[in-house]
């Protein structure tokens, strides 16, 4: 295979063409996710932080990727991993200052990479001035931006908090304040204008740094029903996302205008752009978040919640396409984020588990769209085994322990091979969440050596993505026989056929073409017009 394997060029940065410089870059961009506190720890207090990451970026760029979005950098609470913010237009002090970010961004540009920031407008920290005072004085401006009710026996309605518990919790006179998170992320009201006025200055703030856009937590969420009313269901976790059974308090009407001014301030500065965490069940109502006037782009999260199932991915695929193409937005494809089990493990774990998010990352990187990749995904790592006394997830102690949390898919980033795997300069304090003493095999330094690393196979993937029209653009088809998928993507005249193997046993594979890459180093070709493709295994062959 290695002969036939497409030459992979040294620089993977896409060069438009004058005709394409019409398309935005963020429409097949692929954007690596910094989860900031885990990625690289620059003054050694065990904790990742800006400078870190800057040391990193050219990691990145040495990886292909063409942007990366920083999980929240601000002043925080510590109640959630940073989505608990108590100053919007600041940097935590554990991870750096504002001028830290500038340079980050400088450097980046220099890279030709683009930065998006998270921005958290669904609630604040409860250490937040504004809630502050709203707790000191029930008459204050301040708490008509947050959702407080009047002392009672019951909680005003049914509602519950994602975390686990109810939705409302009493402040110490007595009254009740909404939280659809933890008790320390009040919600705010977004039907107070000093809300909307106060987000669209911390947008212009961050975009008068010269970042590239935003990364919108909970777009979904923002206004309530103006009557607070119960609602008819309960969320079952197991389901895609919200839908009807929860209608009170996601997808209001009102919330599409937020971010229709969004858009207009981010047309203020061209070549910036958001992309919304939206989750509902009806892929149609969450690419109504990415109509032409409003974000951008809404993360598509059917794969990264299907399970190791050819019926289930077609569906993600095909319905993500038809939704998001009705509007003219391009998908926006997820397979792994810091709130989902690491790849690795979703899948089966240990050298299936390995297989399958090898022919997971070939299926996504071929789809039209954007995608993300979560860092440590290109290094196949597991959900680390974190010790209950570790933990930091709320869910994990809200539930009573009863639901494990999300600190597994969060544990520091292995770099060298070395004792404390590179993550904090030597001789530093430990890390802010335990690292597995077996992770120094996932180290970069190790895989980069590697032909046949998960990590090399993300950069060859990302460098013929980069050089071929029809992956990550293009229209695609989406066929289905039995346990093996294949999506057919064609721009410019190319088509690029991805076929992966979802199934126990190995298939043969028409192949009327050059086999570009594939998910597993055994694939050959058994004659001239076919291959024997494994179980677990994807290919991306060009039609010639
Ligand atoms: C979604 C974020 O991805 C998650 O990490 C966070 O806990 C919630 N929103 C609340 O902000
Ligand atoms: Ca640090």
């Amino acid at each position: 295979m290695a002969a036939r394997l497409a030459t992979v060029r040294s620089s993977t940065r896409r060069q438009f063409a004058p005709e394409q410089a019409a398309s935005p870059w963020w429409r097949d961009a692929v954007v690596y996710q910094v989860y900031l506190r885990s990625f690289a720890d620059g003054n050694g207090d065990g904790i990742g932080d800006l400078a870190g990451l800057r040391a990193r970026l050219p990691y990145l760029n040495w990886l292909g990727v063409d942007a990366l979005w920083i999980n929240p950098h601000y002043p925080s609470g510590g109640a959630d991993g940073g989505y608990d913010i108590s100053d919007y237009r600041a940097v935590d002090p554990e991870y750096g200052d504002v001028a830290d970010l500038e340079a980050l961004v400088e450097d980046a540009r220099a890279l030709g990479l683009k930065v998006l920031l998270d921005v958290v407008p669904n609630h604040t920290s409860d250490q937040h001035p504004w809630f502050q005072a709203a707790l000191a004085d029930p008459d204050s401006p301040e708490a008509s931006r947050y959702h407080f009710a009047p002392a009672s026996e019951e909680p005003p309605n049914n509602w519950r908090s994602l975390f686990g518990g109810p939705a409302w919790s009493r402040t110490p006179d007595g009254r009740w304040y909404l939280h659809l998170f933890a008790p320390e992320q009040p919600d705010l009201n977004w039907r107070d204008p000093a809300v909307a006025e106060d987000f669209e200055r911390t947008l212009r703030f961050w975009l008068d740094r010269g970042v590239d856009g935003f990364r919108v937590d909970v777009a979904y969420g923002l206004f309530k029903d103006a009557d607070l009313r119960n609602n008819p269901g309960e969320y079952s976790p197991t389901l895609f996302g919200h839908g009807p059974e929860q209608a009170m308090t996601w997808n209001q009407p009102e919330v599409h205008d937020v971010w229709r001014r969004w858009r207009a301030v981010c047309d203020e500065y061209p070549g910036t752009m958001l992309v919304g965490e939206v989750c509902l069940a009806d892929p149609a109502e969450i690419a109504l978040y990415s109509r032409p006037d409003e974000m951008h782009q809404a993360f598509s999260f059917r794969l990264l919640k299907s399970g190791w199932s050819a019926e289930s991915f077609a569906d993600g695929v095909r319905s993500a396409l038809d939704a998001f193409g009705k509007v003219g937005a391009p998908v926006s494809w997820v397979l792994g984020n810091h709130d989902k089990d690491r790849q690795v493990t979703r899948f089966g774990g240990g050298e299936v588990g390995d297989a399958r998010a090898r022919a997971a990352a070939l299926l996504k990187l071929a789809l039209p769209g954007s995608a993300y990749i979560y860092a440590g995904d290109e290094l196949g790592l597991p959900q680390a085994d974190v010790p209950d006394a570790a933990k930091k997830d709320p869910i994990f102690h809200r539930s009573g322990g009863e639901r494990s949390g999300r600190d597994g898919c969060r544990v520091p980033m292995p770099w060298n091979a070395t004792p404390g795997v590179g993550f904090s300069p030597r001789g530093s304090a430990q890390p802010w969440l335990p690292i597995p003493a077996d992770w120094r095999r996932y180290a970069v330094s190790r895989q980069a050596r590697d032909d046949r690393s998960m990590l090399n196979l993300y950069r060859q993937a990302l460098a013929v993505r980069a050089e071929h029209p029809a992956l990550g653009s293009g229209e695609a088809t989406v066929s289905r026989r039995g346990e093996v998928l294949t999506v057919r993507s064609t721009a410019e005249g190319r088509s690029v056929r991805c076929v992966i193997n979802m199934g126990d046993h190995p298939v043969l594979v028409r192949t009327a073409g050059t086999l570009l890459l594939s998910s597993a180093p055994q694939v050959t070709h058994t004659s001239r017009r076919s291959l024997a493709l494994p179980a677990d295994t994807a290919v991306w062959i060009a039609e010639d």
